[in-house]
């Protein structure tokens, strides 16, 4: 018995860097659940991005919030939002759904004359936030820092990319969630899941499971559910919302697909 057990932590400390990888893989799981149990933010999950589009911004921001947190309460599907960052502290002080920056800077306090200071970001009562926008991209370094600061105030993030391969390369900064959206679909009528739905495919087959969502043209509910369908963990999207005439109408849609 003590031999066997003598020659298993030979083997283990042979292959400590595998052990190692493996923890920190099991360890970033763990902390994911823990962190998608807090503020009824769980997958699968649609996210809004208010961008700064006329209809989400200020008065009307909050507006839309409240209706989105409707939509989660009568159904209780999983809805964040991602405002402008002027909106952030009315928002999340007015609404009990998850809230996202739209994008935050790797800076601390002191001299940084128009950056988004993390810090800040939590103090105001965000969830997360939203990094490496198509219509915000940042440089890798940047990006890495970024990360990093965030998990260290506990904020969630949702790394966005362009492709399949980028996001997959993302990954090794441990992000918490990829959104794959590709930018020639951003803001049209057709929506990624009918256009080219192998890239969702090929998102989770690369990223993995329950770290991928979605976006680029999403407006209904037939979009999300193509997109789960495929492995997606939710969507991302704006103008579909942000630009309807009728957003609760749009909201109950979009939900419909996530059954
Ligand atoms: O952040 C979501 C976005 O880039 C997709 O925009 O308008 O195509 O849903 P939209």
């Amino acid at each position: 018995m003590y031999l066997f057990v003598f020659q298993n932590l030979i083997i283990i400390a042979k292959n400590r860097r595998w052990v190692n990888l493996l923890s920190k893989k099991i360890f970033c799981i763990v902390k994911l659940e823990e962190k998608l149990t807090q503020n009824h933010m769980k997958l699968p999950i649609i996210i809004v991005n208010f961008k700064i589009y006329e209809q989400a911004v200020g008065d009307s921001a909050v507006a839309l919030a409240k209706l989105h947190e409707k939509v989660a309460k009568e159904t209780g599907a999983s809805i964040g939002i991602a405002v402008a960052a002027i909106d952030l502290q009315r928002v999340s002080e007015a609404v009990d759904i998850p809230v996202f920056a739209q994008h935050i800077d790797p800076v601390t306090y002191g001299s940084g004359t128009g950056h988004i200071l993390p810090a800040l970001v939590k103090e105001v009562g965000a969830y997360g936030t939203l990094l490496n926008h198509a219509e915000c991209q940042v440089e890798d370094l940047v990006l890495e820092k970024s990360i990093k600061m965030a998990r260290e105030l506990d904020l969630f993030t949702v790394v966005c990319a362009n492709t399949p391969e980028k996001g997959a390369e993302i990954m090794k900064f441990n992000p918490d969630l990829i959104a794959v959206e590709p930018p020639e679909l951003i803001g049209g009528d057709v929506s990624v899941s009918k256009a080219d739905p192998s890239i969702i495919e090929k998102a989770v087959r690369l990223i993995g499971k329950n770290r991928v969502l979605v976006g680029a043209g999403i407006k209904t509910g037939e979009d999300v559910k193509i997109a789960l369908a495929l492995g997606a963990s939710g969507v991302l999207l704006a103008s579909g919302v942000t630009k309807a005439a009728d957003p609760y109408a749009v909201l109950m849609d979009l939900v419909s697909g996530l059954k």
